[in-house]
This record gives C-alpha cells, sequence and structure tokens, in this order.
C-alpha cells in the first residue's frame, strides 16, 4: 500500500554514508535500485542523486513481508541505523563499508515494470526507446553525472564571466529573424494575422544593440534555435555562452575566453594551458583539409607538387597541369596495411571527391613499392615518401586533384585514419583559435557571395577597399575556437560603423530595400554613437560532450531531439486543432507526416 512521506526528512543522501557513520540513525529516501530476496533476508540498494546505500533486513517479521514486495524502481523511505558490512565490503561504492539495517520502510510510491534496465550504464535499449523514456534513460548515472557536470561547467563559466565585469542580461526568444546561416523556426502572432517572429538563431543583434546601449560586458547562456541538417553535434535548440564586448580586439577576447575555458577544465580536475594557439584559416585547410582540425594526432597534409614536379605519372601531371595539387599524408606506423586496408581507404577517398589515392611505402625487406611504381620508378618512389616526410614503417598516401577538394579528400582520410589507428587520446585536449576567415563565399548554385559567419563581421581595416573590387580575398576579423577536431565557439569583431554594414548587404545581394525592411532598425541603432565591439558565442553542449568524454551532445542534454528534430518523449512537434490554427488564420497543406523516430 502506497504510505504518505509525512514528516519524514532525509538526513543523508544514499551517497553520504561511510565507516565514520557507524551506529547512526538514519533516514535515506530513494529509489530500489537492485533488490535481492534471499529467503529470510532481503537485500537492496536504495538510490538518489547522491548514489547507493544498501539496505538489509534479516529479522523475520512484517517489514521482511513488506521488502520481499519492493521491486526495481519503487521509491521508498528507509528508517534505520548504519552498520558495517564486514566481509563484503565493496570497494567499488563510496558506501561500500557500511549497510543500513532498516527498522521502518514506507512504500512512497510504485512502479510499472521497466521498459529498460536502468542498473547498469551498460543498456540493451535502442536510443529512441531511450528518448521516449527519457525520465528513466536520466536516472541512470552516467546522465546524472553528465548533467551535474554541465551544471557546474556553466556555473564556472558564469562565475569567470561575472568575475570580468560582465552582466547577463536576456533578449528575446519572440524576436526577427537574424541570419546564422540556418532557416528559422517561427511562431505565428494571433494577435496580427499572417505575421511571424522569428525564434533567434542566437542573440547577434540584441547583443550588438547591448553594446550601442552602453552595456560593455555582457554575457547570457542563452537557447538558440536553427532549422538545419541534424548530426551528432547538433540539435535544433541547442545553448551558447554568448559574449560581446565593448572596445574589443581580438587578442582582448581571447584573453577573455581562454580562462573561462581554462576554468571549465578545471570543474574535471584538468589544467589547460593558455594562451591558446593559433592557426591561420588557409593553413588549417591546406594542413588538416578543414577549418576545425583535431590537433590530437600529429599526421599533417603535405604538399608534394614540388616533388613530383616534371613527374610522367598522369594523374599527378595532369592535376598540375590544370592548376591542381597534389598532396599526401604519411601515416605513422601503417607500414604494414593489407592490400583490403588500402583498398578501402581508396574507396574512401573516391566517395570523398579524389579521382583516386597512390600508395607507397618501404618494405620490411627495404623494397620501394607503391601502386605507381611502374611509372615513377624506384627512385621516384623514395623521393615522393621523402617529400611526405614519412618515415620508415609509415604509409604514404597521395592525391592529387583540384586545390580545394584535394585537401579535404586527404583532411577527411585523415581523420578515419586517426581513429582506426586509435591516436585521437580521450583524455588530450588540443586547443585552437582559427583566425584569418575569409569574410565571404561564393555559392555557385546561387550565384552570389555568403557571410562565412554572418554579415556583421568586420572585414580586416585594410580588406576594405578592395570589397567592392575583389570580395573573394577579403579576410574577415572572425575567429573560431576548436578543440578536437570540433567547433566549440565562433565570433567576431563588429563592423560599427553603418555605411560599412549597409556596403556588406550590398555585397551579399541583400538591396538598400531589403535591408531596411530587415535591419532598418538595427543599421538605426548604429548610427547612434555605437563604440567599437566585438564577441564570441561558445557551443557549451559541445563543450560539456567534450569534457563528459561523450561522442554526441545528446548524451549531455536533458531532452534532446532525434535527427528529425522530434521529442519522442512528448511527440513534439504535433499537430494542433483546427480552432488553434482558425485563430491564426493558418491552413496547412502540406504532406502526411514523415517518419519520426529515427535518432
Ligand atoms: P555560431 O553560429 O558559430 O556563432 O555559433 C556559436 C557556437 O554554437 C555552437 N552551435 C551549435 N551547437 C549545437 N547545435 C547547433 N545546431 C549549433 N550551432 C552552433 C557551436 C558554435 O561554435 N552569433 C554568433 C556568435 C558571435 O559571432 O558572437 C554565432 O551564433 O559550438
Amino acid at each position: 500500500m502506497i504510505e504518505s512521506l509525512g514528516t519524514l526528512r532525509r538526513t543523508h543522501t544514499c551517497g553520504d554514508l561511510r565507516a565514520s557513520d557507524i551506529g547512526q540513525p538514519v533516514v535515506l529516501l530513494g529509489w530500489i535500485h537492485r533488490h535481492r530476496d534471499l529467503g529470510g533476508l532481503v537485500f537492496f540498494d536504495v538510490r538518489d542523486r547522491g548514489g547507493l546505500t544498501q539496505v538489509v533486513i534479516d529479522e523475520e517479521g512484517p517489514l521482511l513481508d513488506e521488502a520481499k514486495k519492493l521491486r526495481a524502481e519503487f521509491v521508498v523511505a528507509v528508517v534505520g541505523t548504519v552498520r558495517a558490512r564486514g566481509a563484503e565490503v565493496n570497494p567499488k561504492l563510496p558506501t561500500g563499508e557500511i549497510e543500513v539495517v532498516a527498522t521502518q520502510l514506507r512504500l512512497l510510491n510504485d512502479a510499472r515494470p521497466l521498459p529498460f534496465s536502468i542498473a547498469s550504464d551498460e543498456i540493451a535499449a535502442t536510443e529512441e526507446t531511450r528518448l521516449r523514456y527519457r525520465y528513466l534513460d536520466l536516472r541512470r548515472p552516467q546522465l546524472q553525472r553528465n548533467l551535474v557536470l554541465r551544471h557546474r561547467v556553466a556555473k564556472a563559466l558564469r562565475d569567470h564571466f561575472d568575475s570580468q565585469g560582465f552582466l547577463e542580461i536576456e533578449t528575446p526568444i519572440l524576436t526577427r529573424s537574424t541570419p546564422e546561416g540556418a532557416r528559422d523556426y517561427l511562431v505565428p502572432s494571433r494577435v496580427h494575422p499572417g505575421e511571424f517572429y522569428a525564434l533567434p538563431q542566437s542573440p547577434q543583434i540584441f547583443k550588438q544593440i547591448l553594446m550601442v546601449a552602453g552595456f560593455d560586458r555582457y554575457v547570457q547562456i542563452v537557447k538558440c534555435f536553427r532549422d538545419e541538417d541534424l548530426r551528432a553535434d547538433r540539435q535544433p535548440e541547442f545553448t551558447q555562452v554568448d559574449l560581446e564586448i565593448s572596445f574589443a580586439s581580438e587578442d582582448l577576447v581571447f584573453e577573455l575566453v581562454e580562462p573561462a575555458i581554462a576554468a571549465a577544465f578545471r570543474v574535471i580536475g584538468v589544467e589547460v594551458p593558455t594562451p591558446f594557439p593559433r592557426m591561420a584559416y588557409a593553413e588549417a585547410m591546406a594542413r588538416y583539409g578543414s577549418d576545425k582540425p583535431d590537433l590530437r594526432c600529429g599526421m599533417p597534409i603535405v604538399d608534394v607538387s614540388a616533388g613530383v614536379a616534371g613527374t610522367a605519372f598522369t594523374p599527378f601531371r595532369e592535376a598540375l597541369e590544370a592548376g591542381g595539387v597534389v598532396r599526401a599524408l604519411a601515416v605513422p606506423g601503417f607500414a604494414r596495411a593489407s592490400r583490403r586496408e588500402i583498398d578501402e581507404l581508396t574507396a574512401q577517398a573516391r566517395e570523398a571527391g579524389t579521382a583516386g589515392l597512390v600508395w607507397a611505402r618501404k618494405s620490411a625487406e627495404g623494397a620501394w613499392q607503391s601502386s605507381a611504381l611502374k611509372a615513377l620508378g624506384e627512385a621516384g618512389v623514395a623521393a615522393l615518401v621523402e617529400a611526405a616526410g614519412a618515415g620508415g614503417d609509415d604509409l604514404v598516401l597521395v592525391a592529387a586533384g583540384p586545390a580545394e577538394g584535394t585537401p579535404k579528400a586527404l583532411g577527411a582520410l585523415r581523420l578515419t585514419l586517426a581513429k582506426k589507428l586509435d591516436l585521437l587520446k580521450p583524455d588530450a585536449f588540443a586547443f585552437t583559435w582559427v583566425v584569418d576567415f575569409p569574410l565571404l563565399e561564393w555559392d555557385a548554385a546561387e550565384g552570389r557571395w555568403f557571410s562565412m559567419h554572418h554579415p556583421f563581421t568586420s572585414p580586416v581595416d585594410e580588406d576594405v577597399a578592395t570589397l567592392e573590387t575583389d570580395p573573394g580575398a577579403v579576410r574577415a576579423r572572425a575567429y573560431d575556437l576548436v578543440l578536437n577536431g570540433s567547433e566549440i565557439g565562433g565570433g567576431s569583431i563588429r563592423i560599427h560603423n553603418p555605411e560599412l554594414q549597409r556596403t556588406i548587404f550590398r555585397t551579399l545581394g541583400i538591396g538598400d530595400e531589403e535591408a531596411r525592411a530587415r535591419f532598418g532598425f538595427f543599421i538605426e541603432a548604429l548610427e547612434y554613437g555605437t563604440p567599437p565591439h566585438g564577441g564570441i558565442a561558445l557551443g557549451l553542449d559541445r563543450l560539456v560532450a567534450i569534457l563528459a568524454g561523450e561522442a554526441s551532445i545528446r548524451e549531455v542534454m536533458a531532452f534532446p531531439k532525434t535527427a528529425q528534430a522530434v521529442d519522442l518523449m512528448s511527440e513534439a512537434p504535433s499537430p494542433v486543432d483546427q480552432k488553434q490554427l482558425d485563430e491564426l488564420m493558418l491552413e496547412v497543406v502540406g504532406p502526411e507526416r514523415p517518419g519520426r523516430g529515427q535518432v
């Protein structure tokens, strides 16, 4: 029978009791974790977010009968006395030296049989089932630890910025669109039929207006909403630690952010050295084939174009003649690769867009081997291996082709190999600032320039003159913070000159009329004494996932969505009543609901 809690209060959490508490009367409140009925003896672990404590009832009587009826996840109050466990000490459990002998049990609630066992972190359930019953999944120690860590990291960051004079100011959720490169989530207005708010992709415009308003150091831990294709590190709503600073330079932003990141790492007991290294975008793309290079393993992409100039080997010669490149990876210790492994890598390189992959190595007997041995000759292969900077037991992989696509394909291959060869140590943390981004990128499909970051990013002063003549060559005062191949933050020094802001909109194909309609209020604000300013937003979910050692940000969010942007627990999104649609003057004309399950 379900009983009332009455005036009972917990004296300890289930993680508190130690040998020094032996003899103490205690009250524990929590869930039945594991339950063992040994006839004249019942053991169970009671669990709360503090941990687990073993409870024992070892005397025949009504209490034992009651204890026999308990099942996993029933909610109980245990009144009892702490005693030593004796021979059965459990060194794996912080409370493993003791147990509580119950003198009173109260069943506060029962529970249906569980859809999956949560008694251990090894769970057999699919992620769909876990998300459907998220409240059960969240009871698992691993997710409890992750959310506690998330709280501590957010607090460490907030405390750090508070200590540096930042003010936390909330910005609106029902707002106008701020372009960050994704689609907006729209909210229809009932009061203004046919009109819509946009949920913020970021508080970008508002935080800049706060600088105009004189709040010269702003921080906000804030939800952002983006309707974009989802991946392990992307959710439709996610959390930024958003900053803006007046009278900022890149150096000042870095000096304020680096100790904040160091404070976050101190939560897991890791000291990260600062300042973080910086790498130009062009170098990141050339050497790692990515603007978010994972620097935990070496293995840079090497330009061997000079080494093979004048070669008779057709793929290399043709690539170079067409203005392309020949690039190589020296894969440490992988000269032992089997033919099948090399074939797999070649297939992957083709998928990533190269015409093929040449391999070269020195055999155990010292002979030069290569897929291009015939064309290059022994001396040619030796020169190629040397140009790639490879050691005796390295495998050299070479791709020839267009200047942009070739390093990207090798960059993808580099990451596959680093994972395969276990070169990415999970407890290594390699930071870098990526700087000197181009301001604009050309979208051939749409036939126009796009902002690489967002349209409020300042060009480098010296490059402003070439904005209208050579937009592609203009450098941005933008920076990304990259950790272990993940972009954990991005920001820039902004445009504070309204005329320059208008020019940028024009370059982006946003005419004066459209700019006035979409951003008129913002450009107007810039005209009232705007200080030079800049900032950054850190992706809190990505940072915490790395700190927790999780591969997906879903594991550090309480209620994440699937890759189809569905909340499987509350079943959002959902159809709405006709009455609601009528009030909003909306009509749904679209197709049936698409598949929702897959994570
Ligand atoms: P940006 O778009 O680079 O910059 O976003 C900043 C950081 O937010 C994280 N992030 C995401 N995390 C999870 N799911 C997503 N869908 C997602 N999208 C982004 C990343 C990213 O580095 N307003 C600018 C910041 C500025 O200029 O100050 C902005 O939003 O870690």
